[in-house]
């Protein structure tokens, strides 16, 4: 499969829900491992089918403090925590762009595995957020969604301009030290 197109924000794709998966074969190794590798290549440290254009349930996180990627199928948070935090947030799909979002501190997530085997994790910390940011695109949602309405706005324009400046130039800029989700 190698490596896939990661879809920016305007593409329907990103906005519609995200289907079960109901078989474990081979294909779905193949294609979580696609996106294993196509999100280490764009430097993020998540990545949901639909952002790849498929419209099933499957995200891989990768964070650097772990040894190896995760991957979710069929994930349902079935917890979440009272409290919240802030965080800053990223987006392949949106890229260039960064913005505090509240979020419950941490949630408790069922999921199967690659085999369909399913587990259930307490995913606190950055993890906490990275699934609860990857757990949205599988329902359309993007983190824009999660931020007031005028910070979103401003966000936009910004992206938007950085967007035409990066396919005039084709300058692709790589986010430094941040971690886009
Ligand atoms: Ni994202």
């Amino acid at each position: 499969m190698g490596m896939l197109d990661i879809i920016t924000i305007g593409d329907e794709v990103l906005r519609e829900k995200a289907e079960k998966i109901a078989s474990f074969g081979p294909e779905i190794r193949i294609l979580a491992d696609a996106m294993i590798e196509s999100m280490r290549s764009e430097r993020g440290i998540g990545l949901a089918g639909p952002q790849v254009g498929v419209l099933k349930k499957i995200f891989v996180v990768d964070l650097p403090e772990e040894q190896e990627p995760r991957i979710f199928l069929n994930p349902e948070i079935i917890e979440t925590a009272q409290e919240q935090t802030y965080y800053e947030e990223g987006c392949l799909s949106i890229p260039g762009v960064y913005e505090d979002v509240l979020r419950p501190a941490w949630v408790r997530i069922q999921a199967q595995d690659i085999n369909g085997k399913a587990f259930t994790l307490k995913a606190e910390g950055m993890l906490g957020r990275v699934v609860q940011h990857e757990n949205d695109h599988l329902q359309g949602v993007l983190f824009v969604d999660r931020i007031p309405e005028e910070k979103r706005d401003k966000l936009l324009n910004i992206y938007n301009k950085k967007a035409k400046i990066k396919i005039k130039g084709k300058s692709k800029s790589k986010s430094n030290n941040r971690r886009i989700l």
